[in-house]
């Protein structure tokens, strides 16, 4: 973790809005704690609410609102109905996400994979999917390059198993597809000035040069289309909140390298098993990982805080709390898509009907289908895992463009 540098962000033409760290909360591309007020960062990081007006206009194309949007799990964006203007008129955009192979896949990381294949499934569109092991590696005292690229190929298995189109899929390995972003790296990069990069990302003394370069590389995939086929191609990132500081690098060079600014979608975070905060892999006894065999995921719930009272008599009497309760909140993200279901247990804890053991009980097996499906297409993702990383593709990517060479 790179502590942000308050000073340095203060003095920056950024200036401390762009860059959120305060006594409540923090939420960095590498550390998100403390309780988050998403009100509070829509304002801080200069975002947009996702208001009615444009859920509306979304569900124009979309028919029915995925349960992300109706449920403002997907709350936040920077350009969104610029993208809608675009499309409308007849250009297609493109859609680009990621992951930094760390360790294993735990469900927070799929909540924004799965409204990006909503997303590729209704506009059609073309993913580029990022996995940064470079940013990974240079992160991390513990990792050596090897294993983070054991690890890309392990979690390039949880990405497709989330179900994206293989034909219009291209996921890119920074470590070993450097070639393919290189040339657009070094041209963001300079542009971006030491001062800024360590007023939007808290570099130190202390860092490594590798992590200085490397948000360059986080922002080329947003011009990769563009670059390729030398015209401007609209770019929609679907995220958590966390990735932004990477968003502001890439709209500040976009013109000047005469690309569009990349259009984002901010998604919030799914709670750990613990009491308060996102789940993150590095308390691992409070997240579940896409591989955990049932037995261990089952525990997980059963162990997990919630927002019961402390005897059953108190909760009969007084309710709980299930804002506080990542087991209502798991139901909400992604184990009950029926919005009447959901309101029922809702409206069932509040008065105290539902106790927590009984509610953790019905998770259990939902959560423990999800993961006996994720972990088969997981299986059958390895037959085809090789060919979807982009060099092994590009014949696939020139026909998709359209394009002879490139
Ligand atoms: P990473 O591996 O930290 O996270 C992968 C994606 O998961 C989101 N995320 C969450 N979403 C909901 N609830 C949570 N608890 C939760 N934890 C993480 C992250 O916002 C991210 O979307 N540097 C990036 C990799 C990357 C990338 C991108 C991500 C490269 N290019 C473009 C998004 C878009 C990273 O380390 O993500």
């Amino acid at each position: 973790m790179i502590p942000p540098n308050r000073k340095a962000l203060t003095d920056s033409r950024y200036g401390w809005a762009e860059y959120l760290t305060n006594d409540e909360m923090t939420v960095t591309p590498w550390e998100v704690s403390g309780e988050i007020n998403y009100s509070k960062l829509i304002k801080q990081f200069g975002t947009q609410p996702l208001d009615n007006e444009l859920l509306k206009r979304i569900k124009k194309h979309t028919g029915e609102l995925h349960v992300q949007l109706r449920r403002g799990i997907f709350f936040s964006h920077r350009d969104f109905n610029w993208l809608l203007d675009r499309y409308e008129s007849g250009e297609k955009f493109i859609l680009y996400t990621g992951r930094g192979p760390s360790g294993n896949v735990h469900l927070g990381h799929v909540i924004p994979w799965l409204f990006t294949k909503h997303l590729q499934d209704t506009f059609k569109a073309r993913l580029y999917f990022q996995l940064t092991d470079d940013e990974k590696f240079l992160m991390s005292q513990n990792l050596s390059l090897k294993d983070t690229l054991r690890l890309t190929y392990d979690n390039a298995l949880d990405v497709l198993a989330s179900g994206f189109d293989v034909k219009n899929t291209f996921l890119i390995s920074d470590v070993k597809n450097s070639q393919t972003l290189y040339k657009i790296a070094v041209e963001v990069a300079k542009h971006v000035t030491y001062s800024t990069a360590k007023a939007v990302f808290g570099f130190k003394e202390s860092s490594n040069i590798g992590i200085l370069f490397f948000p360059a590389m986080q922002a080329a995939p947003c011009f990769l289309e563009s670059a390729i086929v030398g015209k401007k191609v609209p770019c929609l990132i679907p995220a958590a909140i966390d990735q932004d500081p990477y968003w502001r690098i890439a709209r500040d060079t976009a013109p000047k390298l005469n690309y569009y600014k990349p259009t984002q979608i901010h998604c919030k975070f799914l709670p750990g098993l613990g009491k308060g905060g996102k789940m993150s892999s590095s308390i691992p006894e409070t997240c579940i990982f896409t591989t955990d065999k049932p037995k261990v995921a089952e525990k997980k719930i059963m162990s997990a805080f919630t927002g019961g009272k402390a005897t059953i008599q108190e909760q009969r009497k007084l309710g709980a709390d299930p804002y506080i309760c990542p087991i209502y909140h798991y139901e909400r993200f992604l184990f009950e898509p029926d919005d009447g279901k959901l309101a029922e247990l809702e409206r069932r804890c509040k008065s105290g009907e539902l106790l927590c053991g009984e509610h953790k009980s019905s998770l259990a097996p939902k959560v423990v289908k999800f993961l006996k499906d994720h972990q088969e297409k997981r299986e059958k993702a390895k037959d085809v895992v090789s060919d979807c990383f982009i060099n092994s593709c590009d014949e696939k990517l020139q026909k998709a463009l359209g394009l002879e060479r490139f």
